[in-house]
C-alpha cells in the first residue's frame, strides 16, 4: 500500500517509515507541494488539513501528523498552539521560554503533562483512519539534555528514568514516545483493516 507522508521533514520521515514497514510504502513528500497553514483548532483538524491538501497535490492516499504538549496547570495549553505559543514566529528557545514562565508557581504534582499526537490517513476515497498516541510527563523546572528538538528539553516522561527526552537518545525516544506510540496504533489499524 503507497501513502505519501505529509511531512517534509526528513527525520520524521525516516521514522515514521520504520515503523510503518512491512504494512505501508511511504513515499517522501514531493518538494513542489507548497506548506499548508494549519489553523484548525484541534490535532486531528490539523492532521486532516496536511493530509488532504497531499492527497489532492498527489492524487495518492497521504499520512500527516499532528502533535501537541498538554500541561495541566495550564488548562492543557499550549495544545494544538505549541509551535507558535510564543508568537507566530516563535523559536522552540523563545516556546520553552514561555512555558517555564507561565509555569513558575506550579509544584509537584501541578507541573504534570502530556504530548498527544494524531495521526491521519486521508484515502483517496475520502475515508480516512485516525490514531493517536499520547506519553504521560512532567514539566521540568528547568531545561536539561542536548538532543531532540521543541520542547524535549523540558519534558520528563514518566516511564523514562527521570530523564528529558533531550537527554534521550532517537531510540530511546522513539520507543516511548507518542509519535511513536501513534504510528505503532495506525500499523495496527492499518494490518487490521487490509488482513
Ligand atoms: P508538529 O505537529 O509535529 O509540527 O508539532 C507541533 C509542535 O509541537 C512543534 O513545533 C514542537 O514545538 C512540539 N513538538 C512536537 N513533537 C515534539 C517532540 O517530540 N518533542 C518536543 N516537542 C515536540
Amino acid at each position: 500500500m503507497d501513502l505519501v507522508c505529509a511531512s517534509a521533514n526528513p527525520n520524521k520521515y525516516s521514522e515514521i517509515s520504520q515503523i510503518l514497514s512491512g504494512a505501508v510504502n511511504l513515499i517522501p513528500r514531493p518538494a513542489e507541494i507548497p506548506e499548508v497553514v494549519e489553523d484548525a483548532d484541534t490535532l486531528e483538524g490539523n492532521a486532516r488539513l496536511k493530509a488532504i491538501a497531499v492527497r489532492m497535490a498527489t492524487g495518492c492516499a497521504a499520512l500527516a501528523d499532528d502533535t501537541g504538549l498538554e500541561v495541566d496547570a495550564l488548562g492543557g495549553a499550549p495544545g494544538v498552539y505549541s509551535a507558535r505559543y510564543a508568537g507566530e514566529d516563535a523559536s522552540y528557545e523563545d516556546n520553552v521560554s514561555k512555558l517555564l514562565e507561565s509555569m513558575r508557581e506550579a509544584t509537584g504534582e501541578e507541573r504534570s503533562a502530556r504530548f498527544r499526537t494524531v495521526a491521519l490517513v486521508a484515502w483517496q476515497d475520502g475515508t480516512e483512519t485516525i490514531a493517536e498516541g499520547v506519553v504521560e510527563g512532567a514539566i521540568a523546572d528547568r531545561p536539561s539534555g542536548a538532543g531532540g528538538f521543541g520542547y524535549d528539553s523540558v519534558f520528563i516522561p514518566t516511564v523514562g528514568g527521570g530523564k528529558t527526552f533531550a537527554e534521550m537518545d532517537d531510540e530511546e525516544k522513539n520507543a516511548i514516545s507518542h509519535r511513536g506510540a501513534a504510528f505503532r496504533s495506525l500499523k495496527e489499524h492499518l494490518n487490521n483493516t487490509t488482513s
